[in-house]
């Protein structure tokens, strides 16, 4: 369901792979080898976790589903509202950190977690939650198969009144240039490059990460290529799936290179 490319991406990211020559040693974002550096990155990025938090206090009490939950970014603040929370995800590599994470909690909250490894394309956890969430628009890390499925899974969860909140993503518009190049810090303070390729109208972009100042020898480098849709195409798959889209929310500003919205879907009556 995750599509990946270990192969060379096109553009800026392609050319400093190139750079390092056989240093470069190419792994996903959430293997054994990218985890670690895409969760340093995650850190280090409070990106729409009071948005979700607040959606999720919002709407009352009643259990909550964090998917594709990663190393616990949305999953520790909801935890930290009281609430009972299962994170889901499909990658052991990224459930070990959230783990780690959970063993260093106050016990109280650490018991108020049920971790999951298992695909959000095709989950059956016998129960139902208040709030099943989808955040970081990794939405987009499944294709049509494997959106339909989640769809219908997420429906089968929801209790009756409850809220299925998902982030999602298109280009803000066609003149965005077709790469960008961006400097940012992890939570270790150490400098990544990060690389976006996504020509207008493609409906796939690639996304590379390398230290900016590697040490000799071998380079880590992540590479991921990652499936795009309009934001009105996913409120139509999700309409024919019988989930509603009863509010959205902006979670980026104008002049953004991407146009990001939180959506609050509910089961059609
Ligand atoms: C962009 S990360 C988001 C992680 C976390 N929510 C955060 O904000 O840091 C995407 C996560 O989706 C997971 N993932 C990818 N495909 C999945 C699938 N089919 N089912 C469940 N999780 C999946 C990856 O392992 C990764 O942890």
């Amino acid at each position: 369901m995750t599509s990946l490319t270990l192969t060379r991406p096109p553009g800026l990211g392609g050319a400093r792979i190139a750079e390092l020559g056989d240093r470069a040693r190419l792994c996903g974002l959430y293997d054994d080898q990218g985890a670690p550096l895409y969760d340093d990155l995650a850190a280090a990025d409070g990106f729409e976790i009071r948005d979700i938090v607040g959606a999720v206090r919002a709407a009352g009490d009643g259990p909550v589903l964090d998917l594709a939950a990663g190393a616990g970014r949305f999953t520790l603040p909801l935890l930290a509202t009281g609430r009972e929370v299962t994170a889901l995800d499909l990658s052991e590599d990224m459930l070990r950190l959230l783990r780690a994470r959970l063993a260093r909690a106050p016990r109280a909250v650490r018991e108020r977690c049920t971790v999951v490894r298992g695909d959000m394309a095709a989950f059956d956890l016998g129960r139902e939650f208040a709030h099943i969430v989808l955040g970081t628009t990794s939405l987009s890390l499944l294709d049509a198969t494997g959106r339909a499925g989640l769809y219908r899974s997420v429906a089968a969860h929801l209790a009756p009144g409850g809220q299925f909140l998902l982030s999602v993503m298109e280009r803000a518009d066609d003149d965005v240039p077709t790469e960008v190049h961006a400097r940012v810090k992890g939570a270790s303070g150490t400098a990544y490059d990060l690389y976006e390729y996504w020509p207008a109208g493609s409906d796939h972009r690639y996304v590379t990460i390398a230290p900016s100042e590697p040490a000799d020898g071998p380079v880590t480098v992540c590479v991921d290529e990652v499936g795009t849709m309009s934001i009105a195409a996913i409120e139509t798959e999700l309409a024919a799936a019988g989930l509603t889209v009863a509010g959205r929310r902006p979670l980026s500003g104008p002049g953004d290179r991407h146009r990001v919205q939180l959506l609050k879907a509910v089961a059609a009556r």
